[in-house]
């Protein structure tokens, strides 16, 4: 008979407690202790003891076969995982919830036309997954949809089809039968990412699990599974806005460095190539408080407009706000501006907003920002043809920031004609088509600006 035995688990981040407690020692959090039933280890020993098969082998006699990738039939998503879905890795693709998880996984099924793929889905229904595979307007017969939840049904489907690529909608729907707490608990998700990672080694069969994100922006359940995975990738944006970032937080076969574009359209998700063209929008030659900034997001150059707001304000206390940035760094770069630029921002709102949905931490983005306060503090509009690239520090020195080549070459492209960037950058090569504006202080910018 299978002795059990209870364990508590905090849901935030996987600690495990003899006994209940009200604050997790771990993360902090307060209530997040869930009393779940294991198999008692004896048992687990005993079931585990007939498959050790391993054997050591010497570093040097193991042979060197280059990593095998398949085409995952979106370039944008090759891009993010390295150049293709390496042979018997374990992928997570988390996001919050309608972000276009599930698209973005059938899409790919669905676009390779000669690979066997089974979609395992927990959530939705073979005819829900057959209309939207409708709107997609791809094709692979060769795409399999079941709706299971059980691990070992999942794997005897798998034994009978022999999919080259298995997609799991999503993790926390999973079950083992091995455990009896119920679906979507620390044990279980930790318990089934765990078989499907020993299926994914074992056959060198990729797994790509859809995971989902809790309120606080986590990967819900536990960091145990991204652990345990190869790959983490991340699928952002607003869901008001159209655009979608893909990136990799984690990456064992390529660097993290890299991200995926894409436009939710009626007809799923399309790849966006020269995403700065559509991040900026058209604007007058007297719209105040825009400025462009020439970011890199991963390795690729993109420009995004910031758009700012100062008003007078009507009651005591200022309001700040800031969207897809951090409202703690606009603050800072208040307060360097009036102590350094004597600007009374402390009886203004200010209201700040990245163009698009998009996020950003290039510091570069800085620069357009100040840029930005400044124009529409003075009701001045800065020209559709200037963009910024610099980081400010807290005594108002611009800085210089990384692959200003790349930068230039990209607002260039775009037609821009004036670049202010930091004075200390490296010299750069002679440009006829763009004039570089090197500056060393804020104090500097209003001046070379707005004067010509
Ligand atoms: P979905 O993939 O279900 O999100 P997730 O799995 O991350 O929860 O996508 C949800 C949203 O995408 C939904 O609000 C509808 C929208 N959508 C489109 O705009 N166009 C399309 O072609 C498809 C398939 C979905
Ligand atoms: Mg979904």
């Amino acid at each position: 008979m299978t002795k059990s035995k209870t364990i508590y688990y905090c849901q935030n981040c996987g600690t495990q407690s003899a006994t209940w407690l009200g604050k997790c020692n771990n993360c902090g959090q307060w209530n997040t202790f869930v009393e779940e039933i294991v198999q008692s280890t004896s048992q687990k020993n005993k079931h585990d003891s007939n498959n050790f098969q391993s054997v050591p082998q010497l570093i040097s006699e193991i042979s060197d076969i280059p990593i095998s990738r398949i085409d995952s039939g979106i370039n944008e998503l090759n891009r993010v995982l390295g150049s293709g879905i390496v042979a018997g890795s374990l992928v997570l693709l988390g996001g919050d919830p309608g972000i276009g998880k599930s698209t973005l996984m059938l899409q790919s099924a669905l676009a390779m036309p000669d690979a066997k793929i089974l979609y395992v889905s927990g959530e939705e229904s073979s005819i829900q997954i057959k209309l939207r595979a409708s709107r997609l307007k791809q094709k692979n017969n060769l795409c399999y949809i079941v709706n299971e939840t059980n691990t070992q049904a999942i794997f005897s489907h798998i034994n009978a089809i022999k999919p080259q690529l298995i997609i799991i909608d999503s993790i926390q729907t999973l079950q083992t039968s091995s455990l009896d707490s119920s679906a979507g608990t620390v044990s279980q998700i930790r318990e089934t990412a765990a078989e499907l990672q020993r299926f994914a080694k074992q056959t060198n069969t990729p797994v790509f699990l859809i995971g989902h994100i809790t309120k606080d922006g986590m990967l819900a359940g536990p960091k145990v599974l991204e652990h345990i995975v190869d790959v983490v990738l991340q699928f952002e944006g607003d869901r008001n806005y159209g655009y979608r970032l893909v990136r990799a937080t984690k990456n064992r076969f390529g660097s993290i460095d890299e991200i995926g574009i894409f436009e939710m359209t009626q007809t799923g998700l399309r790849e966006v190539d020269n995403p700065s063209e559509i991040l900026i929008s058209q604007r007058d030659e007297d719209t105040t408080g825009v400025a462009i900034a020439a970011t890199i997001e991963g390795l690729r150059p993109l420009l995004i407009e910031v758009q700012a707001l100062v008003t007078a304000a009507i009651y005591g206390n200022p309001q700040r706000s800031s969207t897809g940035f951090d409202l703690r760094r606009l603050g800072m770069l208040l307060a360097v501006l009036e102590k350094k630029c004597g600007h009374k921002f402390g009886i203004k709102d200010v209201f700040f907003n990245i163009a698009g949905g998009i996020r950003t931490e290039d510091p570069a983005v800085d620069l357009a920002i100040i840029a930005a306060l400044l124009s529409s503090s003075l009701d001045i509009a800065i020209s559709t043809k200037d963009c910024f690239a610099g980081e400010i520090s807290l005594s108002g020195e611009i800085r210089p920031v990384s692959r200003i080549e790349q930068r230039i070459s990209e607002v260039q492209k775009l037609g821009y004609k004036r670049i202010f960037i930091a004075s200390n950058n490296p010299k750069l090569p002679e440009n006829n088509h763009i004039k570089v504006i090197r500056i060393s202080k804020i104090e500097h910018l209003l001046a070379k600006l707005f004067i010509n």
